[in-house]
């Protein structure tokens, strides 16, 4: 069917969690919006110190979540509601935090209760400084995702935000909507 590869009307969740590559993440979610894809950002506290919900909102059109403790449906709390519609979540950029939380199966903020209480499948997209990537407990906290089935794209080398060139820079937005792409296809 068409609508396998395409998406068009596809409910997306993009997360975004506090690193610097957070700009870049508007233009993916840019990028979904004009394929016609259904986005809705839900933000971290420490993603709203490197960009504003204001961006997100005009990009997708949608209200950005940045609460657990917004304004609730009393019918069923937000995140419960976001985690059943959506078709797949994106962690872009994901904190070394953000991995370690999921990893970990710790739900504190509206993110990881979220992707906690959703089957969707789950596209993470790292970025950091190189030794945060090499870190052990780094690597182990991303393969313990990868093992429960979590797509990783990225990172890259190059140049960080330090200005040294190592391994830890976000995929390019078009590459993370590849992957995006791809899995939706998986999983049907
Ligand atoms: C200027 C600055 C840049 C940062 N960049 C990153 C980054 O690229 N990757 C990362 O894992 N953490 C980075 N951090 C640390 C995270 O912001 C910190 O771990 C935070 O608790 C992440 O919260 P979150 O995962 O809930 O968004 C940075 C911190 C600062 C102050």
């Amino acid at each position: 069917m068409a609508r396998k590869d395409t998406l068009q009307a596809r409910k997306i969740v993009c997360g975004v969690t506090g690193g610097i590559a957070a700009y870049k993440a508007a233009g993916l979610v840019s990028a979904l919006t004009q394929r016609g894809a259904d986005v809705t950002v839900i933000m971290t506290e420490s993603a709203r110190r490197f960009v504003t919900p204001l961006t997100f909102r005009t990009l997708s059109r949608n209200p950005v979540i940045t609460s657990l403790w917004e304004e609730q449906d009393p019918a069923k709390p937000i995140h419960i509601s976001i985690a059943e519609a959506a078709e797949i979540i994106v962690i872009a950029p994901a904190t070394a935090n953000m991995i370690g939380k999921l990893a970990s199966g710790i739900a504190d903020d509206m993110l990881t209760c979220t992707v906690t209480a959703s089957t969707a499948p789950i596209v993470i997209a790292p970025a950091m400084n190189d030794a945060m990537y090499h870190n052990r407990f780094v690597q182990r906290n991303i393969k313990e995702l990868q093992k429960s089935g979590m797509v990783f794209v990225g990172p890259e080398k190059g140049r960080l935000a330090s200005g040294k060139v190592g391994m830890g820079r976000m995929s390019a937005p078009l590459d993370i909507l590849r992957a995006i792409k791809d899995t939706l296809k998986k999983s049907g």
